[in-house]
């Protein structure tokens, strides 16, 4: 129990602080690599469908007395069947868009996906194997329900397969406990940008399949890929009953809040029931809007929306290569980040950041909040289970936000005042 000005607040509200990208946010500051936020949105093809939508919703308004209204809790099928086609005809999933559509479901964004999936898992010292480091929207709700979280070391292709089979086996031995589930980002990784080799994908979900682990494979950068995207360790799962798929309409459309999942049918129907608890529904509203861009709009909207992006990403990493200290860079193929280490391991880059970085107009995510509040990694020979520690002299630099200029004089300035401090 958590006392408060006499409320007797739960637990959790004492050691889970406030999410530290959406505190970030309140600084408002020139030059902006912090949080994943899309930098371009088609908002042309919002404009035309709203304006769509519009008429029709005149010329019919008991269409509009639908949409107005509440829905089944995991989506619209008409919605659904759009979902399913664009995920088997665009990423190949094995799923049929015309018997199997039921097998797609949206949440309010992948973050809630996330949040129910952990939910419906875990109990207070189940084990969830993460990289490290991870995307912090799951690590935290993860030890607020009580995992045991154990981070596998990764490199410039990110988790190391090896690793994960050890920690599973170190797992059983420590905890005796199987590990719930495994959480990846395949495709231009948050935090570090990487992206799995599909050697990696395989082997991964053959681990998987052989302790019987839940692989979550988070796709959220997916479709934002400047040259080839590598299939999803999804195709791999035939009987739709080893991998929870899940993507977001975030990056590449706009965020409306719609994530949209496949997932083995038992644990589908149990994240539902949390969902309908959660939120009841997702806002029919929406997804007639997100209906109308994934069936006419997407292609030409990704088409304009990945180069430019591509080009940002470029900009960032020049002015890193040009004008940052001694360190190493992450360099993705994709996505909305990269991710930079300083060789000095004692250089704190939050302190920084407070202290230098934004009161010169720049802000990043430094690295702490993407290692476990709480948790294990392995030891250096892999030979067992110690306490996870952050890695303070790390930080993720999002280059989606800000336009090719502002990257430019930002980072540059960013740099400057890194090699001031650091040599
Ligand atoms: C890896 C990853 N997963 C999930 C999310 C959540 O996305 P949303 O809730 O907007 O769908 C994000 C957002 O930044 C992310 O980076």
């Amino acid at each position: 129990m958590n006392k408060q000005n006499g409320f007797a607040l739960a637990t959790w509200t004492s050691f889970i602080a406030e999410s530290q990208i959406r505190a970030l946010l309140r600084y408002k500051v020139k030059y902006y690599f912090a949080g994943g936020k899309p930098g371009v949105i088609p908002t042309d093809a919002f404009a035309e469908i709203l304006a769509h939508l519009s008429e029709l919703y005149k010329e019919n308004p008991e269409l509009a007395i639908e949409d107005l209204n509440y829905g089944p809790t995991g989506g619209q099928p008409w919605f659904l069947k759009t979902l399913a086609r664009r995920l088997h005809d665009v990423r190949n999933l094995p799923i049929d868009p015309e018997t199997e559509w039921e097998n797609v479901t949206i949440t309010n964004g992948s973050q809630q996906a996330l949040y129910a999936l952990l939910d419906t898992l875990i109990d207070t010292g189940d084990v969830i194997i993460t990289p490290s480091p991870s995307y912090l929207g799951f690590l935290v709700p993860a030890v607020k329900l009580g995992a045991r979280i154990v981070t596998v070391p990764t490199d410039l292709d990110g988790i190391i397969p090896e690793y994960v089979e050890r920690a599973i086996h170190l797992s059983k031995v420590k905890f005796g406990r199987t590990p719930d589930m495994l959480y990846v980002v395949p495709d231009s990784d948050n935090p570090k940008g990487t992206t799995l080799p599909m050697s990696r994908r395989q082997a991964l979900f053959d681990i998987c399949e052989t302790h019987n682990v839940l692989l979550v494979e988070d796709c959220a950068y997916a479709e934002i890929q400047f040259k080839k995207t590598l299939p999803a360790i999804k195709t791999l799962d035939k009987e739709n009953s080893r991998v929870a798929y899940l993507g977001t309409t975030s990056k590449e459309a706009a965020v409306l809040r719609v994530g949209y999942s496949v997932l083995p049918p038992a644990i589908k129907e149990q994240v539902l029931k949390d969902k309908g608890y959660l939120d009841l529904c997702t806002s029919t509203l929406v997804q007639r809007v997100l209906d109308e861009y994934y069936s006419k709009y997407i292609d030409d909207a990704m088409k304009r929306s990945v180069p430019e992006y591509y080009k940002r990403y470029k900009a960032m990493a020049k002015a890193i290569d040009e004008s940052f200290p001694a360190g190493e860079r992450t360099d993705p193929t994709g996505g909305f980040f990269i991710w930079w280490e300083s060789e000095k391991k004692d250089f704190d880059s939050k302190k920084f950041m407070m202290d230098v970085a934004i009161p010169n107009d720049v802000i990043y995510v430094p690295g702490g909040p993407f290692y476990p509040l709480t948790g294990y990694s392995l030891n250096e020979d892999g030979t067992d289970l110690v306490d996870s520690k952050v890695q303070p002299n790390t930080m993720r630099l999002g280059f989606s936000y800000a336009d090719e200029e502002e990257i430019e004089v930002g980072v540059t300035r960013l740099g400057q005042l890194l090699t001031k401090e650091l040599g």
